[in-house]
């Protein structure tokens, strides 16, 4: 009977069809989703800590009010994917104290500090650029409500890069030390997003699985090379240059070829080791402890509702 149900469910994958919550599905295949997604459920959240540094200190009322709209949508994104990770079965305050406890993953690239209102700019311009590369991957997966999310995440994202891409054309467009931070948050934040896209494809446990269901459309390295690709020259054309004296364009590919990543500080960073690993998770356990009263209300009212309308 197995066989029939794994054999259809290969079919459904083959044909390209989603499969929806209600749907049969490998165990494997639920858990694989129940990983990813509430890692990039984790993600948003902590990727709010950062960026939110910067709020009170936004240059402009313009600037300051972009970036509260960015830093809320990050939080829009992280409900919906935690919704849909409970589409799988799973639950949501587990999965959460998991992240407390530091025992499950987020993107590493939210462990570095920022340093400067340039980082602001930079983040979204090279961190959510990467995000919509593959995000935009993501909303081709197989599992429905998963696709789904990434479509209206995707959309929000495109904000979030303009937004970013603007801050950093201003600056480049600035005085000389206004230039220099712009090229010193561009040397700190572009090898870091390079490694969100994960370990190379030859140190990818997961990739193989994730692709043979469509979970993932792409593999790590095709995603990371397209971000490459387009980014680069977004860099020069602001005059500015980016950290890696092997950098070169391959006119026979047409990539732009980089110099080895430091897989090391990748291990180390996503291990819990890296600058801000530590901070991160007291900010969350700070803000958890806090929105205790919050949690208690919501209930409260929830159970009076519902009281209300049975009787
Ligand atoms: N940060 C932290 N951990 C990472 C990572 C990263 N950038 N890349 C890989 N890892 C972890 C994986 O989780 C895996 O560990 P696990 O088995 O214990 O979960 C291990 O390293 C090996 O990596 P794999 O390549 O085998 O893992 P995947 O096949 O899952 O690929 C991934 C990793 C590309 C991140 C993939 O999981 C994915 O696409 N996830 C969904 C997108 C996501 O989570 N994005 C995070 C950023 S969210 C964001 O940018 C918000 C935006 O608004 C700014």
């Amino acid at each position: 009977m197995m066989d029939q149900h794994l054999h259809a469910f290969e079919a459904r994958i083959a044909a390209g069809e989603k499969i929806e919550p209600r749907d049969w599905m490998p165990e494997r295949y639920r858990q694989q989703l129940i990983r990813m997604i509430s890692q990039h459920a984790h993600s948003e959240i902590v990727g709010m800590l950062p960026e939110g540094n910067w709020i009170t200190r936004a240059p402009t009322l313009r600037r300051k009010m972009a970036l509260l709209a960015k830093v809320q949508d990050e939080a829009g994104h992280g409900l919906y994917l935690y919704s849909a990770v409970e589409t799988l079965g799973a639950d949501r305050e587990a999965l959460i104290q998991d992240l407390l406890a530091g025992k499950a993953k987020y993107s590493n690239v939210f462990n570095y500090p920022t340093l400067t209102w340039a980082d602001v700019g930079v983040i979204g311009w090279f961190v959510d650029g990467a995000a919509i590369v593959n995000q935009t991957m993501l909303a081709k997966s197989s599992y429905g409500p998963y696709a789904r999310a990434m479509i209206r995440i995707c959309k929000e994202e495109a904000f979030h890069k303009r937004q970013g891409y603007e801050i950093c054309v201003t600056l480049a467009q600035g005085t000389p030390a206004q230039r220099q931070m712009l090229q010193d948050a561009i040397n700190r934040w572009w090898w870091p997003t390079l490694m969100m896209f994960g370990p190379p494809d030859d140190q990818s446990p997961n990739s193989a699985e994730l692709l043979r269901w469509k979970i993932k459309r792409k593999t790590n390295d095709e995603l990371r090379q397209h971000f490459i690709n387009i980014t680069v020259p977004q860099v020069l054309a602001l005059g500015m240059t980016l950290p890696d004296p092997q950098l070169r364009y391959d006119e026979a590919t047409g990539n732009w070829c980089i110099g080895p990543i430091d897989w090391d500080e990748f291990w180390r960073v996503i291990r819990g080791y890296g600058p801000c690993n530590r901070e991160r998770l007291e900010a969350r356990r700070a803000a958890y402890a806090e929105g205790a009263w919050v949690r208690a209300a919501a209930q409260a009212y929830a159970r009076k509702y519902a009281t209300r309308q049975t009787t």
